[in-house]
């Protein structure tokens, strides 16, 4: 019986979730990794096998709550467990709130809060089985403070900081650890950026992977990292 442990990766086909795939592939840990680009997420998992990572693709889209279910069943028959739910997917319209359509919000509701509600609740019980397990949000500098612009964004991020807290507060008696990590900016391709050289006051993802593997490394500590170049 295979016992490295494995982690479930939502965003893993490019910026941060890519970065921390290939960090944990590079840890010993297989992988499953959930985004709608199949090519982009093939190309990842390409590069963990380097690392002789078992690494399952799981294409859905987190705006359909049964793409996820099938996700994380699809996941749970290939490897029988999850040891680390990393909550990473996101995106972010921006602009005054007239530009913005009610489509745009709802789905900014349902990519960032709904979708990682759900996978947290989906693989949940079989960390409670084992008594073991750690949910790892990567939330934003964004989800304590709100700017002009950000009425959708910020309204994502304020309720996944929310709900997160509420639930560290839920398993604090429980094995199951839940660590928030609010990065400042990070170069990647978020907002239909492309990733650029190195930016003074933007953290790179692998920098972000570096931070959730010392918090999987620390089992679940710290609780909360603010990291960032832009303050
Ligand atoms: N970049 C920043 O400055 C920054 C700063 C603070 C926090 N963050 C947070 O960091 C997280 C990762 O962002 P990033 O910077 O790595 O952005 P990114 O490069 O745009 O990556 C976003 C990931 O989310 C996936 N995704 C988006 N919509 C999806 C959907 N409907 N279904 C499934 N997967 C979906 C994308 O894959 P597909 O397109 O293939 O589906 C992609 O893998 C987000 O939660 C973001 O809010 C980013």
């Amino acid at each position: 019986m295979n016992r490295a442990p494995v982690a479930f990766i939502s965003g893993a086909s490019r910026g941060i979730g890519a970065a921390i795939a290939l960090l944990l592939a590079q840890k010993g840990y297989r992988l499953a990794l959930l985004a709608r680009n199949e090519a982009d997420l093939r190309s990842v998992a390409a590069q963990t096998r380097l690392a002789a990572t078992d690494c399952l693709c799981l294409v859905a889209d987190l705006q359909r709550p049964a793409d996820i279910e099938t996700a994380v069943s699809r996941c749970l028959a290939h490897f029988g467990r999850v040891d680390v739910l990393i909550n990473n997917a996101g995106i972010g319209h921006f602009g005054p709130i007239e530009k913005l359509s009610l489509e745009q919000f709802q789905a900014q509701l349902q990519v960032n809060v709904v979708a990682s509600w759900l996978l947290s609740k989906l693989l949940l019980p079989q960390m409670h089985q084992r008594d073991h397990g750690l949910l790892i949000n990567i939330l934003s500098d964004a989800a304590r403070r709100p700017f002009a612009g950000g009425s959708t964004y910020c309204a994502s991020k304020f309720a996944q900081d929310g709900m997160f807290r509420s639930l560290q507060e839920e398993l604090k008696n429980s094995s199951v650890k839940v660590s928030n990590i609010y990065p400042g900016l990070v170069n990647t391709y978020f907002n239909n950026k492309t990733p650029s050289a190195p930016q003074p006051n933007k953290l790179e993802a692998a920098e972000v992977a570096v931070a959730v593997w010392d918090i999987i490394a620390r089992n679940g500590e710290p609780s909360e990292l603010h990291i960032s170049r832009s303050h």
